[in-house]
């Protein structure tokens, strides 16, 4: 017998304002149809001027509760990735904790940017697999419309807000591909790229900062680097694109997300897209394409699916999981 972390319940939110590409074309020189060829992306939400991303995480934690059939204290560990916390302290996860009504357990942020879900769900994995945890929520959360600079058009069009949460629980499987749950990991950094994806300000600097990206950079080491850590953790399982059913990629890119399925061998129709509708959300992007692929009967128990990210850093990783 092999513990498995095996996933429970899933669900998410997303702030009720709704913004249209054509929103952006009277405020910066660009147009709908340049925001759609170079990124897939037609609208995005943001959220309410009162509205946090604990606020957005907790929706998020709530609806995969309901979908457990489970309450806050069977939790045991909550984790959220994010870069965009409500406070330098305390953690969204502590705040969201108390506002799940959750009194027991522990709760901590990761942040990995947009891989952060990713190392997220690889950390969730290792506190089940060592016994420290036997339920754990992994919550991705963000609100970059935060950090956006409105006037810099070869950011501010890309990115959105919004939250998906995951549970994982403490399951025996066989100990093959056959098992449910979380079945092989791969993560990476390279602080060296720090300068192509940042944000100019922080508490240490004394200033909020905004989004900085060299786009075409990031582009071509998110096409190269997707694609290989896939691969990594499907060797290790002995598996290849011919075994997934879903590819659930970071949501940055439509071109980036069809040239990595591309080099997995995997047909788009085998791959969840929400980026047309949510942008980019960083942390948040692959907790919502999974709760989104679900409800709308793309991914159903038993699949294989591959997740996959990059994000500032760099930093990148996939897991891959049975549904
Ligand atoms: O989540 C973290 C990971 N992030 C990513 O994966 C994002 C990776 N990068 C990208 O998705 C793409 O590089 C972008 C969508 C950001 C840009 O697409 P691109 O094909 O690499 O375009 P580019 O940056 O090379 O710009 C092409 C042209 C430039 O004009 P010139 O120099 O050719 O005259 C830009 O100034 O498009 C111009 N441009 C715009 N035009 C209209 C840049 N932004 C805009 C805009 N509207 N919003």
């Amino acid at each position: 017998m092999t513990t498995r972390a095996v996933v429970k319940g899933v669900g998410h939110y997303l702030p009720e304002r709704v913004v249209p590409n054509s929103w952006f074309e009277d405020k910066i020189d660009t147009s709908d149809e340049w925001i759609r060829s170079r990124s897939g992306i037609e609208r995005r939400h943001f959220a309410a001027d009162d509205e946090t991303t604990s606020d957005l995480a907790t929706q998020a934690g709530n609806a995969a509760l309901a979908s457990a059939g489970l309450t806050a204290d069977d939790v045991d560990a909550l984790i959220v990735a994010t870069s965009t916390a409500d406070l330098t302290f305390p953690s969204a996860a502590t705040m969201v904790q108390h506002r799940l009504g959750m009194t027991r357990g522990f709760a901590f942020d990761i942040q990995a940017v947009c891989a952060g879900f990713v190392f997220a769900l690889a950390q969730a994995n290792a506190l089940v697999l060592s016994g420290q945890a036997k339920r754990v929520m992994v919550i991705g959360a963000e609100t970059f419309s935060r950090i956006i600079d409105f006037k810099d058009r070869a950011t501010s069009v890309l990115f959105g807000d919004g939250a998906g949460a995951l549970i994982l629980e403490a399951d025996e499987g066989d100990g093959t591909n056959a098992d449910r749950g979380i079945l092989a990991t791969d993560l990476n950094s390279d602080g060296a790229y720090r300068d192509i994806l940042y944000v100019d300000g922080g508490v240490s600097t004394q200033s909020t900062g905004h989004l900085r990206m060299q786009g075409k950079e990031v582009f071509r080491h998110a096409v190269e680097k997707l694609a290989e850590t896939a691969h990594r953790s499907l060797e290790q399982l002995g598996l290849t694109g011919d075994d997934i059913d879903w590819i659930v990629p970071h949501q940055a890119n439509l071109r980036i997300i069809t040239s990595t399925a591309k080099k997995l061998g995997v047909d788009m129709d085998r791959v969840v897209v929400t980026v047309q509708d949510h942008g980019n959300t960083s942390a948040a992007s692959i907790p919502l394409a999974l709760s989104v692929g679900v409800a709308s009967g793309q991914i159903s128990e038993g699949d294989l699916v591959v997740t996959e990210a990059i994000g500032g850093g760099l930093a990148w990783g996939s897991v891959v999981l049975r549904w």
